[in-house]
């Protein structure tokens, strides 16, 4: 086999067979096939597409390419949770602690925030003490005795899919939904969970813009997750705003308490109540509503804040963040953003508000940028929100004082007034599984 004639192939509209991908993702991951034609294949599968078939052994082969986590030793259906990206994203935080104490074991791989979107390691690690890297015994002996484990996804899981991310992420070939399809799940099925609950996000702050392709998105993941025998469901939800009001690691870890002591955003609490009783639902738990049932008494009598006490005092945190959020520290430096005129905020671009966090320090340049954890904002008005002029629309918080005007300068341009009144959009607009598709608007 070579690969100049799997390239031209593919160039030319033809599919390519389970073996001629494995000889591209092993002959890549082993360093014989260069960027160069692995770049070329990656364009050429972008623009032509690949089919089902293709979509499927590319994750396969992907999966199979590193570690694998073995959770059978783990009593029950495992379920896992993944969201395809967003700002202000904390939905982790409080869904797997309301899963894991509603009984059904969560075992957690995340990832660290890169870009303008965060990362749940980065946000637990606010924490003083908390440790994200473990060894796989001490990870699946968390599981075993609390129901719940987050750490840091292990370098080898799904290591081809590592390779090629970083290759498409600066050839442009990030954006194909066969691709982004296969990563993802390559990673979902190494992590060995039974069952999948997928956040696909829409919108300004997301891979994907539309309804549409977001729904292709979904549908894709979910036949490839369903032919592998996992349970697979997705929601597709808005990300045209950031999700909650807080947008940087501490602050978000604030927020994510408050809502598991109902005290939260609505739109957060609402989204964090569907993905826990759909994770549920995926694990044997009864009905849709006799999960949401669960999810909301759980809440209500402290339970769920009581695992993620659990999981902190577990891996070596300090639980009392729980009840004294001064532990977090503060930033040195709140800067106030007020309304220019009185209207609507019509819009906001998401991923700017992202980069506005990250220049705040709450996020990473490059993969060795130093993370200033009180840093980030808090939003006090919304897209739809009604605002008089001078009204406190966004707060910034950070400990380096050069980075306020260009992040102000990034946050003025990322906020839209209007005179007029905006349609308000649903936070979840369909949910999905191997059945079909269930629309909310
Ligand atoms: N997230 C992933 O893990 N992979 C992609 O390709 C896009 C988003």
């Amino acid at each position: 086999m070579r690969m100049y004639d799997i390239i031209e192939k593919k160039r030319d509209g033809n599919v390519l067979s389970f073996d001629e991908l494995k000889y591209f993702i092993d002959g890549y991951c082993s360093g014989e096939i260069p960027d160069y034609q692995a770049s070329a294949l990656l364009m050429a599968a972008f623009i032509k597409g690949l089919n089902r078939v293709e979509t499927a052994d590319l994750t396969i082969i992907m999966a199979d390419s590193g570690d694998k986590i073995d959770l059978s030793s783990i009593p029950g259906i495992k379920v896992d949770k993944h969201s395809t990206g967003g700002v202000g994203d904390k939905t982790t935080l409080v869904v797997a602690p309301i899963v894991a104490a509603c009984g059904v074991p969560v075992a957690k791989m995340s990832g660290r925030g890169l870009g303008h979107t965060g990362g749940t390691i980065d946000k637990l690690e606010s924490i003083p003490g908390f440790r994200t890297s473990l060894g796989m015994d001490e990870f699946l002996a968390n599981v075993k005795e609390i129901g719940l484990s987050i750490a840091c996804q292990t370098g080898n899981l799904a290591p081809a899919d590592k390779k090629l991310y970083a290759l498409r992420d600066v050839t442009a070939t990030v954006n194909n939904t066969s691709l982004i399809a296969s990563s993802i799940m390559s990673k979902k099925l190494a992590s060995g969970a039974d069952s999948i609950v997928l956040d696909v996000k829409t919108g300004s702050g997301a891979f994907m813009k539309t309804f549409e392709d977001s729904a292709a998105l979904a549908r894709t993941m979910i036949e490839i997750g369903e032919s592998l025998g996992r349970r697979t469901s997705a929601l597709i939800t808005d990300m045209n705003m950031p999700l909650g009001n807080a947008v940087g690691n501490s602050l978000e870890v604030i927020e994510a308490i408050d809502t598991l002591k109902g005290k939260g955003p609505e739109d957060l609490k609402r989204l964090c109540i569907e993905l826990a009783a759909r994770m549920l639902e995926g694990a044997g738990k009864g009905s849709y509503e006799k999960c949401i049932e669960m999810v909301e008494q759980c809440i209500f009598d402290g339970s769920a804040l009581r695992k993620f006490s659990e999981l902190i005092k577990r891996q070596n945190g300090n639980h009392e963040v729980i009840e004294c959020y001064k532990i977090f520290g503060e930033s040195m430096y709140v800067y106030e953003y007020r309304a220019p005129c009185d209207g609507f905020i019509e819009s906001i671009k998401t991923d700017s508000l992202g980069i506005v966090s990250m220049i705040l320090g709450a996020g990473r340049e490059n993969k060795e940028s130093q993370i200033d954890y009180t840093a980030g904002l808090i939003l006090k008005k919304k897209t739809y929100d009604k605002v008089n002029k001078g009204d406190l629309v966004t707060k910034l918080y950070t400990n380096n004082k050069d980075s306020i005007s260009k992040a102000v300068e990034i946050l003025e341009s990322s906020i839209n007034f209007s005179n007029d009144k905006p349609i308000a959009r649903p936070l979840i607009l369909a949910y999905m599984d191997s059945l079909g598709v269930k629309r909310f608007v």
